[in-house]
């Protein structure tokens, strides 16, 4: 097999401990072992990613390593009777851009099951648009709507709402008619809301509670939370009765201190979302949705695209104040 050369973003150890990310050439005789090598033409860029790019090693034990825990593209090369050359692909999560070689190069390769069929009325541009961000965001609403949340039922808050995740619950959640409250604790962040189409802008003073009490008055039917921590524990005391919250996140905190009581005299749900190991059958019932019903032609207005040349400086900005929206990553020439 000839060894074809590409460019990647690949992040090294220097002697002195620190983590150093250039493009450099790279061979696909690199590549790890896998029965699909797939060309990227876009990636994007996620929080997990900024983590791999710094040298956490709870995300990427092994360096020099290419992040990316999103790709999208056309196979190059299948082992796997399922594919053949030119099927375009969709890769999101699995150890994609972890400890496998990520969507930060202009190829992969990796096991056939981690790959979804690009879904017909999604190109490879408008999926990295969503990227892992998207797809989070869709299971997120997934489990409102399969907790019967109707929108005549009441608001849901979004936390953290001007990042990846929450920009994409927001429109989603505005599509199909709902009611969307969302905390915003900088200023400088309100037109960006109020372009998503929030119905209600509110300050951090007003969601955080630190008394002792253990519940308070219902105000939101569910919520979408992706910060964690004290924002979290004070959103399940002010849930409605046999309300929901999909937590996803921790950029404020992976700490949750709470009671019981929301869950025992409210009967409410707190559940779960690992997008990395969603299940197949969940992969192709969201992302399918994400391409008809749930489509989201407004969201290219709030992504910011860039090449391998700029990935360096966005991703150091990722671990500090993340400008708006989302990031996508063009790698094909
Ligand atoms: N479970 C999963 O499958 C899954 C998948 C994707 C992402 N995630 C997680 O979800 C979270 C959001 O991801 P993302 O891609 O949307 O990240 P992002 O684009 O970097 O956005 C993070 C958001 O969190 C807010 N934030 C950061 N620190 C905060 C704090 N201390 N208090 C309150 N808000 C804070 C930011 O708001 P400001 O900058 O405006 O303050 C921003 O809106 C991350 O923790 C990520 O790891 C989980």
């Amino acid at each position: 097999m000839t060894n074809s050369h590409f460019d990647a973003f690949v992040v090294r150890e220097t002697a002195e401990g620190r983590f150093e990310g250039a493009v450099e050439s790279k061979g696909s005789d690199e590549l790890p072992e896998g029965s699909l090598r797939i060309q990227v033409d876009y990636s994007s860029l996620n929080y997990k990613d900024a983590l791999s790019a710094s040298g956490n090693r709870g995300v990427t034990r092994h360096y020099p390593h290419t992040p990316g825990i999103d790709a999208a593209g056309v196979v190059l090369e299948s082992a796997d009777p399922r594919w053949k050359a030119g099927d375009p692909a969709l890769v999101t999560g699995y150890d994609l851009g972890m400890n496998t070689s990520g969507g930060f190069g202009q190829q992969i390769r990796i096991p056939a099951e981690w790959a979804l069929p690009l879904p017909g009325g999604l190109n490879a541009e408008d999926a990295m648009a969503l990227g892992t961000a998207g797809f989070t965001a869709a299971i997120c609403l997934d489990r409102l709507i399969g907790h019967s949340l109707k929108p005549d039922h009441g608001p849901i808050l979004v936390t953290g709402g001007s990042g990846g995740v929450g920009t994409v619950a927001i429109l989603l959640l505005k599509k199909l008619g709902y009611r969307v409250e969302a905390m915003n604790g900088r200023t400088d962040r309100t037109p960006y809301l109020s372009s998503l189409g929030v119905d209600e802008i509110l300050d951090p003073a007003s969601v955080i509670d630190s008394s002792s009490k253990p519940l308070l008055r219902g105000r939101w039917v569910g919520a979408v939370d992706t910060v964690g921590g004290d924002i979290l524990a004070s959103v399940l005391k002010q849930i409605q009765k046999r309300g929901i919250v999909a937590c996803c996140g921790n950029a404020a905190s992976h700490v949750l201190q709470t009671t019981v009581l929301p869950f025992i005299l409210n009967g409410i749900t707190l559940t779960g979302t690992d997008s990395a190991n969603a299940p197949q059958d969940e992969r192709e019932r969201l992302w399918n949705r994400l391409a008809t019903d749930w489509s989201l032609p407004g969201l290219s207005r709030h992504v910011r695209e860039i090449g391998l040349g700029q990935l360096d400086s966005e991703l150091k900005q990722m671990l500090g104040s993340t400008p708006p929206g989302r990031v996508r990553l063009r790698l094909k020439d």
